[in-house]
């Protein structure tokens, strides 16, 4: 079966890059139906575009709530009919108004592993407490999205990332970055299946 996909994204978007990719060859049996970002200058927008993708800015308006925010969002996400709302760096907690329209539908990345560093910054996080000798190793994520918790939910992937002694925050960065583009696919492939 082909499986239709919503890509919300906040930056750059090189995870919806590596989506993207899959869904063009034959490694994924998917299509991204629309890149939706809530900032208006995201890089990933720009992806989308490139491979024909409709790119939807979509910020806060002025003094708006989150819910209300959440409400027209889901909306909007809902007008695309996915099968499932895939975040790939959205950096906005969603609310119950978003989640409770597509439960079990929305698929969270998180570059660290599960109940670890939740939040912004988990690399640098996860470097910081490897320089104080409290961990020797990170990891990736990929997991549902069922209430408004902070990167947490029912794992449906993991993957371990050592820290190597002559690791700097950027080739960490590098490496979980890479990683994160394969464990996203994978996961994706097996939910779809
Ligand atoms: C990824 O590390 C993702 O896990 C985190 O934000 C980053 C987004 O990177 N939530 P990109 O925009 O996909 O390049």
């Amino acid at each position: 079966m082909s499986a239709k996909l919503v890509v919300l994204i906040s930056g750059t978007g090189s995870n919806l890059q590596a989506v993207l990719d899959a869904c063009a060859g034959t490694v994924l049996p998917a299509s991204v139906v629309a890149v939706i970002s809530n900032k208006s200058d995201a890089y990933g927008l720009v992806r989308a575009k490139n491979a024909d993708v409709p790119a939807i800015a979509f910020p806060l308006a002025d003094g708006e709530s989150r819910r209300d925010y959440d409400t027209r969002l889901a909306a909007l996400v809902a007008s695309y009919e996915p099968d499932y709302v895939v975040l790939a760096g959205w950096m906005r907690l969603l609310t119950s108004n978003f989640l409770s329209v597509f439960q079990n539908r929305v698929i969270n990345l998180h570059p660290a592993l599960p109940g670890t560093f939740p939040g912004t910054h988990a690399i640098e996080r996860a470097y910081e407490a490897f320089q104080r000798r409290e961990i020797d190793h990170t990891g990736i994520m990929v997991h549902l999205v069922p209430d408004e918790g902070v990167d947490n939910g029912p794992v449906l992937a993991t993957e371990i990332i050592p820290i190597l002694p002559d690791d700097t925050l950027e080739s960490l960065e590098t490496r979980v970055h890479q990683a994160e583009h394969r464990l996203l696919v994978e996961t994706l492939k097996q939910v779809i299946r």
